[in-house]
């Protein structure tokens, strides 16, 4: 009984200490800082681009106009910042877009951490990782699926919509999200000395 419920205090303390280490260390740290400003910026590009097209031609159109300038986007934000930017997700739409290990890691991470009731606005995570002899500091943060984003990655999209797609992306896989769900994550990476 008594080891039973020494185990339980472990588990959970271990579990929790890695967040209270991250937090402190994202509260305070500059590139943490920079990161989340280029996610606001990257992200508004997109919704703009999305938002428009959709009010001017709908969702075919928007299809057409997210297939031909996500990428452009996030280069052009990329070049202008010296980091670089993106998009992942578990179940990717464009092959681009898929996770390398690392990113894998850091969205079954925060899956978890949303199961135990953590706000998806708030949830970010970050760390300086080695590649070579090179420093590199990752950043992420979860993009949640909102009401606008199940007519393009929903269970239940129209025919129509459902052929376009499959047509611009054969192997899509990024369908069947409802609204809540975590749709993928902003991925920034950065050299640092
Ligand atoms: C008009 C259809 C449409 C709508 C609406 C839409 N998306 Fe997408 N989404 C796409 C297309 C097309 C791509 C692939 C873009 C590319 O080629 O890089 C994509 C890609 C993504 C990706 C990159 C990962 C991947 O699967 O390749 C994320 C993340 C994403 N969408 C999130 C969202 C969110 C969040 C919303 C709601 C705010 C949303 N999308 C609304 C069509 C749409």
């Amino acid at each position: 009984m008594k080891s039973m419920s020494m185990k339980v205090f472990l588990v959970s303390t271990l579990s929790i200490l890695p967040l209270l280490a991250n937090s402190g260390e994202i509260a305070t740290n500059s590139d943490t800082l920079a990161a989340r400003s280029l996610v606001k910026a990257f992200g508004s590009d997109l919704k703009h681009v999305l938002k428009t097209s959709m009010k001017s031609g709908g969702p075919i159109k928007a299809l057409d106009q997210c297939h031909i300038q996500a990428g452009p986007i996030a280069q052009e934000n990329s070049l202008s910042s010296g980091w670089e930017i993106g998009r992942t997700s578990l179940k990717v739409r464009n092959e681009n877009n898929a996770s390398d290990e690392w990113e894998m890691t850091t969205l079954l991470q925060f899956e978890k951490r949303k199961a135990a009731g953590e706000n998806l606005k708030t949830m970010e995570y970050a760390e300086t990782v080695k590649v070579g002899d090179k420093k590199v500091y990752r950043y992420m943060k979860p993009i949640p699926t909102a009401g606008l984003c199940v007519t393009c990655h929903g269970g239940e999209m129209s025919e129509e919509i459902t052929k376009k797609i499959k047509s611009l992306y054969p192997n899509d896989q990024a369908t069947g999200f409802m609204v809540g769900d975590i749709r993928g994550a902003f991925t920034l990476q950065k050299i640092i000395k």
